[in-house]
């Protein structure tokens, strides 16, 4: 029997919009029967990552980009790129913004991403027929806006919906592409 895939979740989240929805990924991912890691990117460790076949990323949006936390989550695993330990894993994002378009969101997934492939893993976009995605979808992965001048206390349940689904479909393609399918 294979081995089940092993799923990294890194979440910066300075006033825990962003780890609802990071539960919420991790909660999808658990459901395609994948060992699940929560970790802040403030406690996240590069032997973390060496440990996962797949790494998801999710960030705040802070002035246009992600968390400083996540940064340097991001900079204290370059070492790893020197020695190329994390190519052929699976990595994906997702993000929590104050403003809708305005705010960088798209920005802060492509930062993600961008980080995910300089090490040379294998992307997983989010696709348009995942539930939540017409209301939290963006092909780089979920994005929730949390509007929280607006005293709206994002994520709704159609973001957590879709951080749920994009959880789930990164674990299923992990587990297929461990498998050679
Ligand atoms: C320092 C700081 C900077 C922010 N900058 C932006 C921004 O540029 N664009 C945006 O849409 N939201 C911005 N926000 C709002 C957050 O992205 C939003 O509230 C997010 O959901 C917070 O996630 P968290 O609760 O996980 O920290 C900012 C929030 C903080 C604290």
């Amino acid at each position: 029997m294979q081995a089940p895939a092993r799923i990294l979740v890194v979440v910066a989240s300075a006033t825990g919009r962003t780890a609802r929805m990071a539960r919420a990924v991790a909660e999808g991912a658990r459901e395609a029967a994948a060992q699940v890691v929560l970790r802040p990117a403030e406690e996240a460790t590069n032997d973390d990552l060496t440990a996962a076949d797949g790494v998801i990323l999710g960030s705040g949006v802070h002035m246009g980009g992600i968390a400083a936390s996540m940064r340097a989550f991001m900079e204290r695993a370059a070492p790893l790129w020197l020695e190329g330990r994390l190519v052929g894993k699976t990595g994906a994002a997702f993000v929590t913004a104050g403003l809708g378009g305005r705010g960088g969101g798209e920005l802060a997934l492509l930062t993600l991403l961008a980080n995910l492939a300089e090490h040379g893993m294998i992307l997983v976009p989010m696709h348009n027929r995942l539930a939540g995605f017409r209301d939290a979808g963006c092909h780089w992965g979920p994005v929730a806006w949390t509007n929280p001048r607006e005293g709206r206390a994002g994520p709704t349940p159609k973001h957590l919906e879709a951080a749920h689904a994009h959880g789930r479909y990164v674990a299923e393609c992990t587990a297929r592409w461990m498998r050679g399918a």
